[in-house]
């Protein structure tokens, strides 16, 4: 007995040494596979889509994908699990969304500015206590997986200790997670307010504990620049100089009271985004939320320096704050993403998302001088967003956004039988872009069947 095992033992020590098995298990996904290699609205040949397709992934990443019957025989030992029939996307990028705020969103009456005042102020007091931001960032977390949101740019609040809560349940869940702390040294209460040089200080402190540890990565995070001084803005720079693949996140353009603010509290600037400007913190790792009032100079300057823009339709159609304009982005070739912008934002669906992004882009058509010239949100230029297209703004095309061999294998598994009222409009959907714009117009949490993280069931 002992020596058939010592035997066995052998034999497989030779197959493993000889390569013709593999230390860990290739699992394949099969069912219909979709993902993007480019920008639909800037080049036709922008997606890969296999009826019937496979994502094979080994240890955590992607080895292959494509056409099941003819992958098959490379792949013979593979377990496989079947999704047949059912639509398998990489995972879903938020690139703008404040974990503290998921509790007070749908807050009533208020534009931004009193927005802020009344609401969020108070509620992100709370996120010094440790115990509290941990309960908050585990709930929100799950509810991104339950949504299908895998990677997220998030804000934190001004406490560290809100950082470290956020990272630490990222970390359990080992997602792709982007965060910081907040930088704000006027314009809001005292309980919410650091000073430039603790600002400095405390983030420095945050790079050093979480930045590239494991999947997560730092975001120097000034809130927006009525509520940073000068000097504050100046030593944000600094960060950025000193710790150059860092992110930087903030708000940008997003509403007329506050551009005709930042106007008056920077004088000298020659727009808005132009403060950001000043102090070094457009980068081609900048994300700015909203963008929507930049002029076509603006966009150059994103155009430029690699920066992009978090497009939040559901934020602001909720605060009133106007119409994004994808079309001119997409002109000036800035990157784009979606963000949901809870708790100004209405839903952590991304799907959700991508349905009132379609609305806004019907009513600019509406109130264009010229309709005809504007269309709406094409289908897959909305998942696009939704996938590659976020990665791109999060400069992460290399780890995630795609099924191409070696990336990091977050995906979900969408059910079109999930409710009823999807279920009898997908009867009638024969083409791809037909099927996508349903589970987009009408897909929420119940579409996302399974959502894995590196290849781990979450949900
Ligand atoms: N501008 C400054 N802070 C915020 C915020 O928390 N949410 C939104 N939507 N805009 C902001
Ligand atoms: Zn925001």
């Amino acid at each position: 007995m002992l020596i058939m095992k010592i035997k066995s033992l052998l034999l497989f020590a030779f197959l493993l040494s000889a390569g013709l098995v593999c230390r860990a298990e290739i699992v394949g996904y099969r069912g219909d596979v979709l993902y993007f290699t480019d920008n639909p609205a800037k080049k036709s040949d922008s997606y890969q889509y296999f009826e019937d397709g496979v994502v094979y992934v080994n240890n955590g990443k992607v080895v292959q994908s494509g056409s099941y019957i003819t992958l098959k025989p490379q792949y013979k030992n593979a377990k496989i699990i079947d999704y047949s029939g059912k639509l398998i996307i990489p995972g879903l990028i938020d690139t703008h969304v404040h974990y503290p705020q998921s509790e007070m969103v749908a807050a009533y009456g208020d534009q931004l500015l009193d927005w802020l005042n009344n609401y969020t102020f108070p509620t992100e007091k709370n996120f010094s206590n440790f115990a509290y931001a941990s309960k908050v960032a585990n709930s929100f977390l799950n509810q991104l997986i339950a949504n299908g949101t895998t990677t997220a740019l998030v804000f934190s609040t001004v406490s560290p200790v809100s950082v470290d809560a956020f990272f630490e349940a990222s970390q359990k869940r080992n997602m792709r997670m982007i965060s910081g702390k907040v930088l704000m040294d006027r314009n809001a209460p005292d309980y919410l307010t650091d000073t430039p040089e603790s600002g400095y200080a405390e983030s420095k402190a945050l790079i050093e504990k979480w930045h590239n540890k494991g999947r997560l990565k730092y975001a120097v995070t000034p809130r927006f620049a009525p509520t940073s001084t000068p000097h504050q803005l100046a030593l944000a720079g600094k960060l950025v100089k000193e710790f150059p693949d860092v992110y930087v996140q903030t708000h940008v353009a997003e509403n007329k009271a506050e551009v005709a603010w930042v106007k008056e509290l920077f004088p000298n600037s020659r727009s808005y985004l132009d403060v950001y400007d000043h102090y070094g913190l457009v980068t081609d790792h900048s994300v700015f939320a909203h963008g929507i009032y930049l002029d076509d100079q603006d966009m150059k300057t994103l155009s430029k320096k690699g920066g992009s823009i978090a497009f939040c339709p559901t934020s602001n159609l909720f605060l009133g704050s106007g119409l994004f304009n994808l079309a001119k982005a997409d002109e000036f070739n800035v990157k784009v993403g979606l963000g949901t912008d809870v708790g100004a934002g209405t839903s952590l669906s991304i799907l959700e998302t991508m349905n009132e992004a379609y609305k806004v882009t019907q009513l600019r058509k509406a109130y264009s001088e010229d309709p005809t010239s504007v269309k709406p949100l094409d289908p897959l230029q909305s998942l696009y967003l939704a996938t590659l297209g976020g990665a791109r703004a999060l400069s992460m095309e290399g780890q995630i956004g795609s099924f191409l061999p070696g990336m990091e294998a977050d995906f979900i598994v969408l059910n079109a039988q999930s409710t009823p009222l999807l279920a009898s409009r997908m009867k009638n959907a024969k083409e791809l872009k037909d099927k996508l714009f349903a589970f987009e117009i009408l897909g929420d949490d119940r579409a996302v069947e399974h959502t894995y993280i590196m290849g781990k069931l979450m949900k």
